[in-house]
């Protein structure tokens, strides 16, 4: 690709809209992994067995796998640099009005203020996660490795390692806090994604605020359900 469509493109995504196209583009693609990868999560309620063949499965799809942990990978990279970029921008152009739009969640010009907790957060709950997903990788992708069987192929007790981990309270409860603020930064991640792409009309904010919220809550609400399924004893 000629030097100059690169230069073009990274002027285009250094721009404020570009910016905030980039981050609104990565935020829905990383908001789709969570989900799935939630859902994924949700199958240990049904056997270790069952959720040790989904990742099993999961992982002999080799090179695909490997392209979309790429991608996912360098959506993560680009939405956490730029939402930096965006949050230093702010400071900068606006210190005082800024300050005061972290303290008072201000209304802004006669339309209903979609200002919250959620929003005025969005730097420290993503800070807050990308600390996690380090953390999280260690723990569970290139944590402990426990050799089990899945139809009579040698494959990874993942389950054990699962169960092993939310066994223990202060996992668990890290866990749970870690969901909620998942749960925040989706509630306007996923709102804000949507009006950075120029898709929500006027009259259809509101329903889309909601839905956005109603998503962000099922999300964090099922990853929080199976650590406590399992330091409960219900799971493992
Ligand atoms: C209760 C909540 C969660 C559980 C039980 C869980 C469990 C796991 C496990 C077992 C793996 C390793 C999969 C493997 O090696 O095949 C994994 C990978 C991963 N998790 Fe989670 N996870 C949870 C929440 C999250 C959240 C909230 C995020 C994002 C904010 C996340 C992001 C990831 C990523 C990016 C990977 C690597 C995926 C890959 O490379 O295939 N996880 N998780």
């Amino acid at each position: 690709m000629a030097i100059s469509t690169v230069s073009k493109l990274g002027a285009i995504i250094r721009s404020p809209i570009g910016k905030k196209l980039v981050t609104g583009i990565t935020g829905l693609g990383l908001v789709l992994f969570v989900l799935v990868h939630m859902l994924g999560n949700l199958t240990l309620f049904i056997s270790a067995d069952a959720y040790n063949a989904y990742a099993y499965h999961l992982e002999n799809w080799g090179p695909l796998l490997y392209g979309i942990e790429a991608l996912l990978l360098v959506s993560v990279l680009f939405h956490a640099a730029l939402g930096i970029e965006i949050f230093a921008s702010r400071l900068r152009s606006r210190p005082r009005v800024y300050a005061d739009y972290v303290s008072a969640g201000q209304k802004s010009a006669d339309r209903p203020s979609y200002q919250s907790v959620s929003s005025r957060t969005m730097i420290i709950t993503g800070t807050l996660l990308a600390a996690f997903l380090v953390a999280h990788l260690l723990t569970f992708k290139f944590g402990s490795y426990y050799p089990g069987e899945v139809d009579g192929h040698q494959a990874r007790d993942l389950a054990r390692l699962v169960i092993e981990k939310f066994q223990q309270l202060y996992f668990t409860l890290s866990y749970t806090a870690i969901m909620a603020f998942l749960g925040l930064h989706l509630r306007h991640g996923i709102w804000s994604a949507l009006q950075s792409l120029g898709v929500l009309g006027q009259g259809v904010r509101p329903l889309v605020f909601g839905l956005g919220s109603l998503l962000a809550l099922a999300i964090a609400a099922g990853f929080v359900a199976l650590p406590w399924a399992i330091y409960a004893g219900f799971v493992g």
